[in-house]
Order: structure tokens, then C-alpha cells, then sequence
């Protein structure tokens, strides 16, 4: 089992963009490889389309995605007609992203996507919804994984990644609920001797009945 901080186990697959090496295609960006039960689903159909609109924020974040379903590239292709139709694409659009064929199962048993209660109508395990958020060191960042009747919430996807980019940079952690610009909390880990060094722009401390001084506030870091 692949642990958070490990570097992702790197794989081959085919594709709708051809054969990739996983580590190769991701390059110096960032990735998230998010996996499907299977083609021409309702649920999935809709979370495809949404990464299509979202990808500009993707982009922009320096993050590549790629999606899976354990079906073959040919049905793969046939089903991007109806995302891209659901998404308000033009007919002729390129595909904007690649999925990764499994029909198989190698690669989500490799990766413990599958799910054990979820089973096509031949018996097999199908994938879950998982996520995985891949840096641009190629190590693991962040998994979710959610049963097939849950889709996935692409904006709180999003909402992690500006977290763990803005907290490689800064010594902060956000709290609960947190947007980018919120205020941020300054790390445990920071000496209260160093705090005016670190953090310029100042710190609130909250009071608490502990009366212990470790909920530190800050402004939301410049990254
Ligand atoms: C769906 O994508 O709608 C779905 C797939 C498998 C099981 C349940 C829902």
C-alpha cells in the first residue's frame, strides 16, 4: 500500500492519448489520477464533464488529471462523445484529458481502487471513486475515496490542492473549512521566539479555556 509522502508507484497503461509512463506524462506537474466503476455511467459521466470545466483551474495550479475506468480504450472513446456533450463541448473538441484503460484491473489493484461491494454484472470488483493527488516531486499527496453511488466534489478538489501548495511554501496549516485568502493557522511547530520573523504581517492568538497560547491565527500567506 502506497503511504502519503511515498513517491507514487509509477505505471504503463494505454490510454485515449496512447500508451503513457505514468511518471513521464506527469512531467514537472502535478497530477490527480481520479478512477471510475465503469464507462457510460450516470454518476461518472457527470464528474468527466465537470473536470472539463474545470480544467483552467487546473491548469493554473500546474495540475494534470487523468481518469481510469475499468473498461477498454474503444469504449472509453465512444463514452467521451457523451461527456463532452454534457459538459456544453462542441462535437469536434479534442478530448481534453486522457483516461487510462483497466479493463483488467491491473492497475486499480495495484493502486487499492477496487472496491469488494461494487461488482459489474460478471462478478468482478469494480473501482471506486478514488482520488489521488500526485506533486510535482511525483510524491503521494492525498487520497479520497468514495463508494460508486457518491459522486465527487471537483471544487473541494481543488480547495486541497491550493492547501497543500500554499502550505509547502509557508509554515502554515488551514483550518477547517478554509478558502484560499482565509486565514491561516500559524504552525505548532514555530517558536514563539521566531514568530515576528516568520510572520510579518503579525498573529492573533485565540484564547481558550486551556490558556494554552497554540491556536495562532495568521493572514493568509502571499505564496
Ligand atoms: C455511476 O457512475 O452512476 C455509478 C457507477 C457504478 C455504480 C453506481 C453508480
Amino acid at each position: 500500500m502506497v503511504l502519503l509522502g511515498d513517491v507514487f508507484p509509477n505505471f504503463t497503461a494505454n490510454t485515449t492519448e496512447g500508451e503513457i509512463d505514468f511518471h513521464d506524462w506527469l512531467g514537472e506537474s502535478w497530477g490527480i489520477l481520479f478512477s471510475h466503476p465503469s464507462d457510460f455511467t450516470p454518476v461518472c459521466t457527470t464528474e468527466l464533464s465537470k473536470v472539463i470545466t474545470l480544467l483552467p483551474e487546473f491548469k493554473k495550479r500546474n495540475v494534470k488529471t487523468i481518469g481510469l475506468s475499468c473498461d477498454s480504450v474503444s469504449s472509453h472513446m465512444a463514452w467521451c462523445k457523451d461527456i463532452k456533450s454534457y459538459a456544453g463541448c462542441l462535437e469536434d473538441e479534442k478530448f481534453p484529458y486522457p483516461i487510462i484503460e483497466d479493463k483488467d484491473r491491473n492497475i486499480a489493484m495495484k493502486l487499492g481502487m477496487l472496491d469488494k461491494d461494487e461488482l459489474d454484472t460478471a462478478g468482478m470488483p469494480l473501482t471506486a471513486r478514488a482520488v489521488f493527488i500526485v506533486d510535482s516531486n511525483k510524491k503521494f499527496r492525498l487520497s479520497l475515496l468514495y463508494p460508486a453511488t457518491t459522486g465527487r466534489n471537483f471544487d473541494e478538489i481543488l480547495r486541497v490542492i491550493d492547501s497543500l501548495q500554499l502550505t509547502d511554501k509557508a509554515k502554515v496549516a488551514t483550518p477547517a473549512n478554509w478558502k484560499m485568502g482565509d486565514d491561516c493557522m500559524v504552525l505548532p511547530t514555530v517558536p514563539e521566539d521566531q514568530i515576528g520573523k516568520m510572520f510579518p504581517q503579525g498573529i492573533t492568538v485565540v484564547p481558550l479555556p486551556s490558556g494554552k497560547n497554540y491556536l495562532r491565527k495568521t493572514p493568509c500567506p502571499k505564496i
